[in-house]
């Protein structure tokens, strides 16, 4: 046996036992040609490469040498590769994750001070597997194309787009396929009814160029509430396929919203975005189950440090929140759905306000089986968590998201269904840091202020959803 197969042998071995290795002396470390490179390449190029969303690429040893240190950061406190659910979350599909034999490689590689070893002893390269490629029934994308906005770190653009839903249709599949990959940070698909395509037609003309600017919603449910979400894509994931036999119902005469979120650092001269969403329906005749979302959400009362003040101009106060806030109606009704009341929140102790949580119930309608969570907070959320049946002996965590972060949202679909019974209850809570001030979407500090239900970045949601399917 040589000498470098002993060697993995021993490094599996130890990792598996749960040893670390940082502490081994005795074996021989890992090297970047031996070990780290294939860890990188399977796990950080899809966005570390020349000309993606991230901030530099880890093509060459030297950069991945020269970051070592931050590597070494984000790896041990699971910042890097971006993936929100935590350890206590359900097992996912194309999970973004480090394996924990992957994470000791890269941190004793670090540890020994990141030896290159010896480029002919590369292993080869795995090679994808060329899968045949269905054709999608809609390419959409939107006309004319959008320069981002430099003047704004972060813009967030919606674009209406028409894809002839004569009738109802199922959604089995979506792409979201980004133009200017340096800058296209993330997307979401809205479904909207048909009611609400004059007022989305109104804000797009309302602005120059394509789209219009938007932050937590496309800015049209102002009377229905919550807007519906096809979809998500985040740098790194080709395209979603829901669950086998499962679609998405769209309503004939429906639209969809475009959102994408621009991140404008990488930018250095004006780039010509081409961002495209393509569609894949079930045949006609197909026997599909509806994949049906159970929405839940908990009432956004979150105050800012110090006593509550009673002038109804202070922006700390609930009046100027609502003030401004396009969602009024879910702000209240939030209430009602939850048999809270305002002053609950109003009279609670919340200390420097850097931990405020909210939580709300509901109970599932039939038997059948979770296929996948999702849930949407701001730039105030630090945590959420759905969980099934709660305080009880058989609770299960559906979500976890131990730390927020609003650009690397998505969808979760899980490994293994699991199974719900008619009458189990489903909780959804959030917590938010309104302890000071963070940095805004246009890099100015953003003070805290009272925040409800809104779509603006000085508004909040809670809210969340389970993907269910009933038998
Ligand atoms: C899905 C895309 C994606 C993947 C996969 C990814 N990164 Fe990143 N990385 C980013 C982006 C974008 C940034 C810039 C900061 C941000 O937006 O969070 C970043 C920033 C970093 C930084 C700078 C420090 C920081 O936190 O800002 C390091 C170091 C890093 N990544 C290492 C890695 C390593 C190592 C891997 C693989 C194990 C990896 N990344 C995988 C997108 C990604």
């Amino acid at each position: 046996m040589n000498k470098k197969i002993v060697f993995g042998l021993i490094l599996a071995a130890i990792a598996l036992g749960g040893f670390s290795l940082v502490n081994s002396q005795t074996s021989t470390p890992p090297t970047y040609y031996g070990q780290v490179e294939p860890i990188i390449a399977a796990n950080c190029m899809s966005c570390h490469t020349t000309g993606g969303i991230a901030p530099f690429s880890l093509e060459k040893s030297e950069t991945v040498v020269r970051v070592a240190r931050s590597i070494k950061y984000d790896v041990e406190n699971n910042l890097m590769p971006p993936w929100l659910p935590g350890p206590d979350s359900p097992a996912m599909q194309d999970e973004r994750k480090l394996s924990p034999e992957d994470k000791a490689t890269l941190l004793a590689w670090i540890a020994a001070r990141t030896p290159l070893g010896d480029p002919s002893q590369r292993p080869p390269r795995p090679q994808q597997p060329e899968q045949p490629k269905p054709q999608p029934d809609r390419v959409m994308a939107m006309d004319p194309p959008y320069i981002p906005n430099k003047a704004l770190l972060d813009d967030y653009r919606c674009f209406l787009m028409d894809p002839q839903f004569k009738k109802d249709t199922y959604v089995t599949r979506y792409e979201l396929v980004p133009g200017a990959k340096k800058v296209v940070h993330h997307i979401l698909l809205f479904v909207i009814s048909p009611d609400l395509v004059a007022s989305a037609q109104e804000l797009d003309r309302a602005e120059t160029g394509a789209g219009w600017t938007c932050f937590g919603g496309p800015g049209v449910s102002v009377n229905n509430g919550i807007p519906g979400i096809i979809g998500f894509w985040a740098p790194g994931t080709s395209g979603t396929s829901f669950p086998k036999d499962t679609g998405r119902l769209i309503k004939a005469g429906s639209q969809i919203i475009m959102q994408v979120h621009y991140n404008t650092i990488n930018m250095t001269s004006p780039i010509e975005d081409i961002t495209k969403a393509a569609l894949y329906f079930a045949p006609e005749d197909a026997q599909l189950t509806q994949l049906r979302g159970q929405i839940l959400l908990a009432p956004v009362e979150i105050r800012c440090p110090g006593p509550y003040p009673t002038d109804a101009n202070d922006p700390c106060n609930r009046n100027s929140a609502m003030q401004h806030s396009m969602m009024r109606d879910v702000a209240d009704g939030a209430h009602l759905l939850c048999g809270t009341r305002v002053d609950d929140y109003l009279n609670k102790d919340i200390g420097d306000g850097a931990a405020q949580e909210t939580h709300c119930d509901f109970s599932i309608r039939g038997n059948g089986l979770a296929m996948g969570v999702v849930s949407h907070m701001h730039i105030r959320g630090i945590s959420t968590k759905i969980i099934l049946n709660p305080e009880t002996p058989n609770a299960k965590i559906l979500l976890d998201i131990p730390l927020w972060n609003f650009n690397w949202q998505g969808e979760f679909w899980y490994k293994e269904p699991i199974p719900v019974k008619a009458g189990d209850k489903l909780r959804i809570s959030c917590t938010y840091d309104n302890s000071g001030p963070i940095p805004g979407p246009d890099k100015k500090p953003l003070e805290p202020r009272y925040l409800t239900w809104g779509e603006g970045t000085t508004d909040e949601m809670c809210l969340g959803r389970v993907a269910l399917i009933y038998k």
